[in-house]
């Protein structure tokens, strides 16, 4: 049976990330946001307290925490800021876990102590200019040499593409084998004929490296190969379950954030000589603030153990990432409206909670892409299939 009730450790690393988040975290928060920085002072740093692969084996370099500590320091990052969260789900949940599951020994040793020390980040190349929700239906294209292989196509929207050492490549060796052609590459970004370009101009997550991925005749070694050829939809997807859970934990961050700023600006501000918290219409956003960022904390609570316990948990991380991240544009929206115009401008993170939410509904699977997965569970029929 799930229990709630956190073990001395799993308090202790909340605390500890709490602390974290709050003097290293939150005061650079606004000014990365404003000036679009991606802070790689700040994410060493945050590298440093080990939270980048914490759930990756000690002899590897992490930390080796379960899914349930994850998410607590997860949420307390993404209560900070969205930007810094992105780069923990993707080193760890996309990229370290996938080598953990799907590498080699000798893959293991190359990158993983190096993701887990911050020296190398890692990004995740799966999505194409033409290549969203139907993930298998990839351009990129690998084809067999002596000794290893070429890969020809591009990525697009690839959070820290420009500043990643490796990059996971996914690509199609057998357009006519679909999905089962697919395989994935570690590749190192210094390779010749790759390249990235930074893309600007987002809503949101603005101190966040967002990339576009060109791969021009690239050659890698047969050892760069993880996994056999055709799994690569297979290490996309389970990849995906642990990214899509460290995104639905984030998101309960900015729940919480969202919350926890309302609470405090509502009891502060007086209008008809009593603060606003008194009224009953804004303790009801208050209210339904609260009941999402309890019922989103539990949804992932749950995903968590399942993940801890070795059971199947694709569909419970989809019910978890469609809700925590609804629910976090709900929170943010609501806070910005017990804000008023203080919650417009970015006094108040309110505002950036609001912006670095709305891409958590696209990112690692649409809300449509969640409920799809879920319909197809809950009815056995898949609607993507005419
Ligand atoms: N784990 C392991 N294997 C899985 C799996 C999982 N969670 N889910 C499916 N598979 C396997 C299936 O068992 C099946 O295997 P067989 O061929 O052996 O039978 C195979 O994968 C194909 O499965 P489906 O038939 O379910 O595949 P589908 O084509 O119907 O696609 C989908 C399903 C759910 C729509 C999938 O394409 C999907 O998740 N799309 C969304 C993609 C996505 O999330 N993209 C985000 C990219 S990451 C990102 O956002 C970038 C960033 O930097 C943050």
């Amino acid at each position: 049976m799930i229990d709630f009730e956190l073990t001395d450790e799993q308090r202790l690393i909340r605390e500890t990330a709490r602390d974290f988040t709050d003097r290293e975290i939150v005061p650079r928060a606004r000014e990365n946001d404003r000036n679009e920085h991606f802070d790689t002072e700040l994410v060493q740093k945050i590298a440093d307290m080990g939270f980048l692969g914490a759930i990756v084996p000690e002899e590897y370099g992490g930390r080796e925490v379960d899914y349930r500590t994850y998410a607590l320091l997860v949420e307390e990052i993404g209560r900070g800021d969205s930007a810094m969260r992105t780069v923990v789900s993707v080193v760890t949940s996309l990229v370290c876990s996938s080598i953990v599951r799907w590498g080699t020994e000798e893959q293991k040793q190359e990158w993983l102590p190096r993701l887990c020390s911050g020296e190398a980040l890692g990004c995740f190349g799966l999505t194409e200019p033409d290549t969203g929700s139907d993930a298998s239906n990839l351009k990129t294209r690998a084809e067999k040499i002596d000794g290893g292989w070429r890969i020809n196509g591009g990525k697009m929207w690839i959070s820290l593409g420009n500043y990643s050492k490796l990059a996971m490549i996914f690509a199609q060796t057998d357009p006519e084998k679909k999905h089962k052609g697919l395989a994935c590459f570690l590749v190192p970004t210094d390779s010749e004929g790759f390249s990235s370009q930074e893309i600007h101009g987002k809503l949101g997550l603005k101190g966040s490296d967002t990339a576009e991925l060109s791969l021009d005749g690239v050659e890698v070694a047969d050892s760069a190969l993880m996994g056999q050829i055709g799994d690569g939809f297979k290490i996309a997807m389970s990849a995906l379950d642990s990214g899509r859970y460290s995104v639905a934990a984030g998101c309960v961050g900015i729940c919480q954030g969202s919350l926890d700023a309302s609470v405090a600006y509502a009891k502060e501000r007086t209008q008809f000589d009593r603060p606003i918290a008194s009224f009953q219409l804004v303790q009801e956003m208050i209210a339904d603030m609260a009941v999402q960022t309890e019922a989103a904390r539990g949804l992932v609570w749950r995903a968590g153990w399942l993940k801890d316990q070795g059971k199947p948990s694709t569909t419970e991380t989809s019910i978890a990432k469609l809700y925590a991240t609804e629910a976090a544009v709900s929170c943010a929206d609501r806070a910005i409206q017990v804000h008023g115009g203080s919650g417009y401008v970015d006094d108040y993170p309110v505002e950036r909670y609001l912006r670095d939410a709305r891409v958590t509904t696209l990112y690692e699977g649409t809300s449509q892409i969640q409920k799809l997965i879920i319909g197809r569970a809950y009815t056995g029929i898949n609607a993507l299939v005419p």
